[in-house]
This record gives structure tokens, sequence and C-alpha cells, in this order.
């Protein structure tokens, strides 16, 4: 049974369908699914596949991922399931739009990541003008953060996500949760069309204050989820005290959301090298 005074939606980052029915049955309760090129490469049947010395055709992955995200849909039919498409540095904005239109219809409830970068949010800008919802994803700064609220401005509540990466900053000795309150912090004088996805969660303890901070949607691998199952489900409240540990706060920035998105500073270095992995990950399962 999904918690009462849970305020955020949780979902699962992962590409197993039949690992998300699991966790279900466990939580009593999901609110969706994010997955991404390396999460496929690690689903069970694409691992067996190439420990046989066997790889995907391109139809064949994409059919592959397809299946996966169909599957999970159907455990998840009211809520969410974020579908990534392929992008390399030199991926065009209209070659992510065409690929993030027919993963759409893959699904009824598809959410489509784009990375933010420039030609990752003009996807996402011409994605939202055809009423498709996205999640903007590698987000790890509150620059990011602002462009893909000013690139979607227009949208209805629900169909934007933003992904900031907390795992991949506290892997570089940054705090990556102080970067989720800084975006919440700036957001709340927005309209609300943009909501916050804790993602890159690693901890019981990003959880729990990603919890107490109200995230709208949390993502989290399904070790962290067992793990907050054994604890109860148990919601910290606003008081709750999250110990960095010696990480070095991200300080907050003051950014004005009505400006046009191409004015903030969107390049980060780690969502360069998140996207480099990406593909890294995507075409190691090719032929
Ligand atoms: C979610 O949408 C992201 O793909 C995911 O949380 C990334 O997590 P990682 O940094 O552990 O790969």
């Amino acid at each position: 049974m999904r918690p009462l005074k849970l305020g955020s939606r949780i979902f699962v980052d992962g590409g197993d369908a039949e690992e998300t029915k699991a966790l279900k049955d466990a939580l009593g309760f999901l609110d969706g699914q994010t997955t991404n090129p390396s999460l496929v490469a690690k689903n069970p049947e694409a691992k067996a596949r190439l420990d046989r010395g066997e790889k995907f055709a391109k139809q064949e992955l994409l059919d592959f991922y397809k299946g996966i995200v169909q599957e999970v849909s159907m455990l998840v039919p009211d809520g969410s399931v974020s579908v990534e498409v392929y992008a390399d540095a030199g991926t065009t904005a209209q070659r992510m739009f065409v690929q993030g239109k027919e993963m759409y219809a893959w699904i009824p409830n598809a959410h489509i990541k784009y990375p933010t970068t420039a030609a990752g949010l003009e996807a996402a800008e011409l994605s939202v003008k055809e009423g498709m919802r996205v999640n903007m994803t590698l987000v790890f700064s509150q620059a990011q953060a602002a462009a893909v609220y000013a690139a979607t401005r227009g949208a209805h509540k629900g169909q934007v996500f933003v992904s900031p990466f907390v795992g991949r900053l506290d892997d570089r000795g940054q705090n990556g949760m102080s970067l989720i309150k800084n975006i919440m912090d700036m957001y709340a004088v927005g309209d609300g069309h943009v909501e916050v996805l804790t993602a890159s969660v690693r901890t019981i303890e990003h959880l729990q204050f990603a919890l107490a901070l109200e995230s709208d949607i949390i993502t989290a691998p399904a070790k962290v989820l067992y793990e907050w199952a054994e604890n109860g489900l148990l919601i910290p409240d606003a008081k709750y005290h999250y110990d960095p540990n010696g990480l070095v706060p991200i300080p907050y920035e003051s950014l004005d959301l009505a400006v046009d998105w191409k004015s903030f500073a969107i390049t980060h270095e780690l969502t360069d090298k998140g996207i480099d992995r990406f593909a890294a990950d995507w075409n190691a399962l090719l032929v």
C-alpha cells in the first residue's frame, strides 16, 4: 500500500521488467520507472546474449528496448515510464526528436528522456509543443534546470521532469543533494510545470533526504528501495538531518526563470561524460 503521507512519487531506476514486478510486490505500490541505455545493457537477457557472443542489430536492439518498456508500462499503468533516446556528442536536435516521437508511441505513459544540452533542449522544446511528455536528464547544475524550465514554458504540470543526478556529483566530492534543494527553491517561484525527479540515487540517505524535501519524484535502484521497504517505508519529516559526510555544498544561484533558455550557461562536463557513457554502453550491444 502506498503510504498515506508520502509526498513524492517513487520510481525504480532499472531495465528489467522482472525486477520491477518483484519490487512492486515488495513495496506494495510503484509510481513509475526510469530507464537508460546503460540499464538496458544490464538487462539479464541482454547480458546472457552478450555472454553467448551474440550482439543485436540496430532495429533488433530498439525492439528489445521497446519490449522491456512495454512490459514495464503494464506494471505501472497509472504512472510513467522514462525512455531515453540515443544521443552522442554529434546527435542533432532533429535526430533526437525523431527518435523521441517514435519511442513516445511505444506506450501510453512515456516520458522521453533527452540530455540537457543545447540539442536536447531544442528537442524538448519541439516535443512539448507537440504535447509530448519529456524528462530532461543528466542535469548537474541549477543553470541547466533553469534552462529546462525556460525551454518548456507553457507545458502543463506532469508534462516535464528534470533529473538532477545526485550520486555522480557526490562521486566527485560535491554534495549532490544540495543541488536538489537549490532547484526546488528556484522552482518555488515558478508556475510548477517542471517536476523535480531526484536521480542517480545511491543510498537510503539520499532517498530519505529527497523524501523529507518532498522532491516531486524520486527514482532509485531496486536495492535502495528494498532497503526502504525493510525500514517500513519510513518517511522522514522536514526536520530530517542529512549528513553530507564532508561533501562540498553547491551554492545557490539567483537565476531568472523568465529569460530565454539560450541565455543560460548549460554546458557541464558531467553531462558530456554521461552522454559518452550512455552511447558507449548502447553501442557495445550492437553488431
Ligand atoms: C535516471 O533517470 C538516471 O538514468 C539514473 O538515476 C542514473 O543513475 P547512475 O548515476 O547511478 O547511473
